[in-house]
This record gives structure tokens, C-alpha cells and sequence, in this order.
């Protein structure tokens, strides 16, 4: 079954904890923290101490997005926060090998984004360490983009050059463009907008999760 991934960059800042508890309440399996260090995105958001009081209040799986230049620097601090999924750019600085076995050491599971315009072939040798490839379906850095067409075939193409770990897609996600992600392999959708704009969101996740391709695992 498809896990939904609401994204907090999309809630009220002002109310998240509240936010993340009603996401939870309307059925989401992970909750999904964009981090932003300025630079490698011209946006800024959130930190270790929101991944440490997020902890504090919800028991779903948090799942932090790393768009960062550097995120050796902080890759303690987000772990020791309680980040249960920490993923980080292949097109970032340092040795995704090394913060791929930190993370692992620590007990969480690594996951590798790409850029729209990133092919997988970069990161082909590590398709046996990382638990997660997040093929981004808009340019990081802000919510509320339209989903880039071109992803749906990049995900076949991971499946067809053989990674059969988890495949999840951030950005520009909604209820109609969905199913197609899915039919190509997808494991984790990440939505913002659609989920934090909808007046029923856990009519929503219920919709979303019946959303199978025949023959998909449950
Ligand atoms: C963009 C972020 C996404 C974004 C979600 O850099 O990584 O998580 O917040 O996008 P929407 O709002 O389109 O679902
Ligand atoms: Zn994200």
C-alpha cells in the first residue's frame, strides 16, 4: 500500500504541532520535514529542534529531507533528534558512502534524492546501501509546483536498472497525478499543498491508500 508523507513545509508554521498531530490523526504513515540550509535552495526551513519536538508529539515515522550543501555537518544533530528517514542530495557536498553508514550506525534509514535534472546513474553504486531514492517531481526548495512529467519514466528506469528498494517522489503531488506514480513504482508519496489545502484530509489518505496497481504488493 502506498504510504502518504504529508509535507510540514506546507502547514501553518505557526501551528505545526498541531498540524503534524491532525496529519497524523487523518491516517498519514510518515510525516515528511524539509530542512533548507539558504544555499542549495534559496529557502530556508526548520531544524533539529523541530525534528526533536516533532518527536516529542507524534508517533509516525519522520522522514527529513536534507537540502543542504553540506549535511555531513548536521548529520548527528538530526539524528540524535530522532529522525527516523534521513535523506540527502546526491548533488551535495561529502561522501554519501560515509553518511550512508552513519546513519545506519544510528539505527535510521538512508535515503538519496535526485534533482529533476539528476540521472540515476549518478548514484547506481549505491543502489544496494540506500533504503530510499527520492526522485524529486519539482526543483527543491518550495512547495506548490507543478510535477514535473519527466519523473514517472526516471522511476521505471531505477526499477529497470535493477534498485528495488523504496521509491519516493516529493513535489507536485496530488490526487489525480497519483496512480500514475504509482503504476511506475512508487512506495512513498510526499504532499504538501494537497494535503495541508484539503478540508477532509483523512477522506483523502483513505482515497490515496486504496490507490493500487493490480498485482502490488499490500
Ligand atoms: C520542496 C519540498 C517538498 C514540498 C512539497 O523542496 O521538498 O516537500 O514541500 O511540495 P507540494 O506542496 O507541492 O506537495
Ligand atoms: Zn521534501
Amino acid at each position: 500500500m502506498i504510504k502518504i508523507a504529508p509535507s510540514i513545509l506546507a502547514a501553518n508554521p505557526l501551528e505545526l504541532g498541531k498540524e503534524a498531530i491532525r496529519m497524523q490523526t487523518a491516517g498519514c504513515d510518515w510525516l515528511h520535514v524539509d530542512i533548507m540550509d539558504a544555499h542549495f535552495v534559496r529557502n530556508l526551513a526548520y531544524n533539529p529542534d523541530t525534528v526533536r519536538k516533532l518527536k516529542e508529539i507524534v508517533k509516525v515515522p519522520l522522514d527529513v529531507h536534507l537540502m543542504m550543501d553540506h549535511p555531513e555537518t548536521m548529520l548527528d544533530a538530526f539524528l540524535k533528534a530522532g529522525a527516523d528517514v534521513l535523506t540527502l542530495h546526491a548533488e551535495a557536498e561529502g561522501s554519501l558512502k560515509e553518511m550512508i553508514g552513519k546513519i545506519h550506525a544510528a539505527g535510521a534509514l538512508a535515503g538519496i534524492a535526485l534533482k529533476p535534472d539528476t540521472r540515476p546513474e549518478k548514484v547506481r553504486g549505491l543502489f544496494d546501501m540506500a533504503d530510499l531514492i527520492l526522485t524529486m517531481t519539482v526543483e527543491p526548495g518550495f512547495g506548490g509546483q507543478k510535477l514535473d512529467e519527466r519523473i514517472p519514466g526516471k522511476m521505471k528506469t531505477l526499477r529497470d536498472m535493477g534498485y528495488n528498494g523504496l521509491i519516493e517522489a516529493d513535489g507536485g503531488i496530488r490526487e489525480d497525478n497519483l496512480e500514475k506514480l504509482i503504476q511506475c513504482g512508487l512506495d512513498v508519496a510526499v504532499m504538501g499543498t494537497a494535503l495541508f489545502q484539503s478540508t477532509d484530509p483523512k477522506s483523502m489518505i483513505q482515497r490515496l491508500h486504496s490507490m493500487n496497481t493490480p498485482g502490488k504488493k499490500e
